[in-house]
């Protein structure tokens, strides 16, 4: 049986992949802070589904991360880099550093360092899939967007960097870029749990939502082998890239 190591698997995108993916019939690892989230799931997914505790972002707990796995968890054939954060929209020139500094914590140095820990377990048994989830915020500027947006580019160049030097190799890597999704953690999180903030960004909208992007991992970890999908930019039918714009009669 299959097994995938799913990030930021206690909300939105990364419960939806867990649910999809044991339902596909692998086992799952789902990796996550908070610990009751991650429990109420391993009540509902059951024994092939192994719940663990992880801060992507806490160095020794990523080195020694593949030590914690059990017997018959331990080969991972795909990685779903999927934990990730915005944090803000204010302007570039008004905006908290703190939450810089941890968007790129998370967003860039977690999803590095895990693939770096488990691509070596790949490459040994000549086997794998990385699926990253970038964002159309790494493909088109947006007015806030600033350190969020860079973060999703780099994931973007990183998976293209990937297949290269993966070039010769039985591992496939995909970077997925949603636009707006629903029904996730995502703007409360952004808008530090300003719950009416969040709820606008969707009201009156038609989002793409979890399963969305669930119903496509699936669709790619059970392609071929042979197939690889390098990028997969999803946006709802209700958002396009927003053009340029010009400002009159500037002082
Ligand atoms: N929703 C959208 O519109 C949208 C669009 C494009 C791309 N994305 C991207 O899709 C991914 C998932 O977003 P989502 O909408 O599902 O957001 P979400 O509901 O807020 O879920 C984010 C997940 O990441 C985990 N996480 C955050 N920081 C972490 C850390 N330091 N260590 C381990 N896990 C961490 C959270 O778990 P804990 O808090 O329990 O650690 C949570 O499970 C993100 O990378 C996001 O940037 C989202």
């Amino acid at each position: 049986m299959n097994i995938a190591f799913v990030t930021g698997a206690s909300a939105g995108f990364g419960t939806a992949i867990c649910r999809q993916l044991i339902t596909d019939g692998y086992k799952v690892i789902g990796a996550a802070r908070r610990q009751d989230k991650l429990s109420c799931l391993a009540a509902e997914l059951g024994s092939n589904f192994l719940p663990i505790q992880l801060d992507i972002t806490q160095k020794d707990a990523v080195n020694n991360v593949l030590l914690t796995l059990p017997i018959g968890f331990k080969d991972i054939d795909i990685l779903i880099n999927n934990a990730g954060l915005a944090l803000g929209m204010e302007p570039a020139y008004e905006a908290n550093y703190d939450d810089w500094d941890t968007m790129v914590h998370t967003n860039i140095i977690g999803l590095i360092h895990l693939t770096r820990i488990i691509l070596p377990t790949m490459v040994a048994r000549n086997t794998g899939y990385i699926i990253n989830i970038g964002s159309t915020a790494g493909n088109y500027p947006y007015r806030g967007g600033n350190v969020y947006g860079a973060t999703k580019a780099f994931v973007k160049q990183f998976s293209a960097n990937l297949r290269t030097d993966l070039f010769g190799k039985k591992i496939r890597v995909t970077n997925i870029e949603p636009g707006l999704c629903g029904g996730t953690e995502f703007s409360n999180v952004r808008f530090h749990g300003d719950v009416a903030q969040a709820k606008a960004v969707y009201d009156n909208v038609d989002a793409i939502s979890a399963q969305d992007i669930a119903n496509t991992i699936s669709w790619l970890v059970n392609s071929p082998a042979h197939f690889n999908v390098n990028a997969i930019e999803i946006m709802p039918t209700a958002q396009v890239p927003a053009g340029l714009a010009v400002s009159k009669n500037m002082q």
